[in-house]
């Protein structure tokens, strides 16, 4: 079976291409790229028309909540899979503070039959770094591995023992797994629920203060540095952070990172209505931090974009403000955020942005993702840069909406998303360029 994708702009960060042209897939495999209208389809070719659009690898978000097992109300691997096709999402790695969390064998494989019935994307299980994610004692890295796990992360805690992060970094790094740290000294912290800045203090919210993530972070860097081993630092958010990596970077230190697009449409003025779907952590910090994610994203510094995707029902999100879950659902609107504010603000070209959300992420967890190289699997993502649309939590796929960005007014719809070959997303009023010849 072979499908057609022409007259569009084809990009592909992991080559560099950008150019005006037809991408051709066969048997759940890409085939070519070749300039536009090179050669015809034949009888039984599937044919797209793209004329307007933009194809590009779909997109590879490295941190997602499915909340599945234990919190089906929230999401499934069904409804999240689904949201992830909407949003131009193929492969998602999500991560294991379910109930039970994702510490064992039999939780992997639950996870990954589930996401081969029910899943529309590709889904790569994050496994826990310590049993239970207490902190106590190092989960079975090598066993969590043969079954198919590339990361261990036990976010929303953090490993606040030094000892055993640095165990955790020496037997993920034997293993090349990736070791994932939520940077968060819970000393510092406490009950922090905003950051601490002038608006926290304005409005009377307990602060979050940069140094309470900076630290872990500092204490990581040196851990990787004088193991040598691998870590990635998730939802970066602060100046600090930005800079300290940065340095680690230039000395050689195996450190990846990524943020995330809430960090670069928000700023904490947006408390001011006490939405607690602007409540996530780590806290949004203020315009200058914004300002050093965006400088971070530019030199390279955080490679990737990567969502946190964190639903949350409307009795975990309709109280005050300081009692409300934290996260926000985020796999709708993440490539409207970032065509929105670094592409058609000229702070990054498209190809550049797409490369944070595709090769590099495929990348850090070292799959065969992200790129339309001939031989790669067939997940595209075709949508129009351009487009203006209303963002309708209401309408959202993912089983919840505690999004701080209905109604906003942003750049990029997505036409279609295929998975090896295969539509599992479209617009419905896309569906008329869909067709056989
Ligand atoms: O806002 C967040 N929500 N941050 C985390 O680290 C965890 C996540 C969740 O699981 O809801
Ligand atoms: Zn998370």
């Amino acid at each position: 079976m072979r499908t057609l994708i022409k007259n569009a702009r084809v990009i592909d960060p992991a080559s560099g291409h950008d150019a005006p042209g037809d991408l051709w897939l066969e048997d759940g495999k890409v085939l070519e790229i070749t300039p536009a209208g090179a050669r015809a389809a034949q009888k039984n070719d599937a044919v797209i028309d793209a004329a307007g659009a933009v194809v590009a690898p779909g997109l590879v978000d490295l941190h997602v909540h499915l909340r599945e097992p234990g919190e089906e109300y929230k999401e499934t691997i069904a409804s999240g899979t689904r949201a992830a096709a909407a949003g131009g999402v193929t492969s998602v790695a999500c991560m294991p503070n379910t109930h039970p969390p994702i510490d064992n064998l039999a939780t992997v494989e639950m996870v990954l039959s589930k996401a081969k019935q029910q899943g529309v994307v590709n889904v790569y299980p994050i496994a826990c770094i310590t049993k239970g994610r207490k902190g106590e004692e190092l989960a079975e890295m090598g066993e969590l591995q043969a079954a198919g796990v590339k990361a261990v992360s036990d976010d929303g805690e953090p490993v606040a023992s030094p000892m055993l992060m640095r165990s955790a970094l020496q037997y993920a790094g034997m293993l090349d797994l990736l070791v994932i740290n939520h940077a968060e000294e819970k000393s510092l912290t406490g009950n922090g629920v905003a950051h601490a800045g002038f608006m926290a203090a304005k409005l009377g919210l307990s602060g979050v203060p940069r140094s309470g993530l900076e630290i872990m972070i500092a204490r990581d860097l040196l851990l990787a540095e004088e193991t040598g081993c691998r870590l990635h630092i998730p939802h970066v958010s602060t100046a600090g952070a930005v800079r300290m990596i940065r340095e680690a970077k230039a000395r050689g230190v195996k450190v990846t990172a990524e943020t995330a697009p809430h960090y670069l449409a928000l700023t904490d003025e947006c408390l001011a209505t006490y939405d607690t779907n602007v409540r996530v952590n780590p806290p949004v910090p203020e315009a200058s931090d914004q300002a050093a994610l965006i400088a971070g994203l530019q030199d390279g510094t955080l490679d990737a974009i990567a969502t946190d995707h964190a639903p949350h029902s409307r009795r975990e999100k309709e109280m005050e403000f300081a009692l409300a879950a934290p996260g926000i659902s985020g796999l709708e609107t993440s490539l409207s955020l970032v065509l929105t504010t670094l592409v058609a603000t000229g702070k990054m070209s498209l190809l550049e942005a797409l490369r944070r959300m595709t090769a590099n992420p495929a990348a850090i967890l070292k799959i065969p993702k992200g790129t339309l190289a001939p031989g790669a699997d067939a997940d595209v993502v075709i949508f129009n840069p351009e487009a203006e649309r209303v963002i309708q939590a209401k309408e959202f796929v993912s089983q919840s909406n505690n999004t701080p960005f209905d109604q906003w007014q942003v750049k990029g719809r997505v036409l279609a998303t295929l998975v090896a070959g295969q539509v599992v997303f479209f617009d419905p009023a896309f569906e008329g360029k869909i067709r056989k010849v």
